[in-house]
């Protein structure tokens, strides 16, 4: 969730975020108790009713936030169509279910995709870590902002904990 919670404080006063209405329990709770006190303005929208996020996207949209498949309801996105739909504001996908073995929303157009490293990367079950992943066109901006969320907020994590992720594989390779 701290890494989710980064790419809400991407989000500055007087910016909306469009959250798909179906989102895992602990986003839901970030962008509808938390979020909205920095003066950023939540809508969620059913990402079904492909009028309804035309209708809610507009100048003010900073940033899109989809999860597919979503936990715990397992629903599904057309993601192409809604990254064309997000008129410039960055999209993040949280891919937590699928990991990047089965899905790769950069590669679909998304901005900042989220992986869970606890649940499938490092494959160990002793870190707690998310991963962004950030477009390459985005790579000067976002990882530069997310950097200087750290001091005050301290989202991202320490050197040995990267290790223990990088080594997930290399277990994997060995036992296999
Ligand atoms: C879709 C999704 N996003 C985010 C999270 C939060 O992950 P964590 O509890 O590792 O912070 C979960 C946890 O189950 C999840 O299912």
């Amino acid at each position: 969730m701290s890494t989710l919670s980064a790419v809400a404080n991407l989000v500055g006063s007087g910016q909306e975020i469009v959250a798909r209405d179906d989102i895992y329990g602990g986003s839901d709770s970030l962008l509808s108790r938390f979020t909205p006190k920095s003066g950023v303005l939540v809508k969620q929208v059913k990402t079904s009713d492909l009028d309804e996020v035309a209708a809610v996207i507009g100048p003010k949209t900073k940033l899109v936030w989809l999860e597919s498949p979503t936990n715990p309801r397992y629903k599904l996105l057309i993601f192409k169509l809604l990254m064309l739909m997000a008129n410039g504001a960055l999209v993040l996908v949280d891919n937590s279910i699928m990991s990047p073995i089965l899905s790769r929303p950069l590669e679909l157009g998304a901005d900042i995709v989220m992986h869970s490293a606890t649940k499938f990367i490092a494959g160990h079950s002793d870190v707690m870590v998310g991963v962004l992943a950030v477009k390459e066109e985005r790579e000067r901006e976002i990882p530069h902002k997310l950097a200087l969320l750290h001091v005050p907020c301290k989202h991202t994590n320490c050197i040995c904990k990267y290790f223990y992720v990088a080594s997930g594989p290399q277990h994997m390779k060995s036992f296999s």
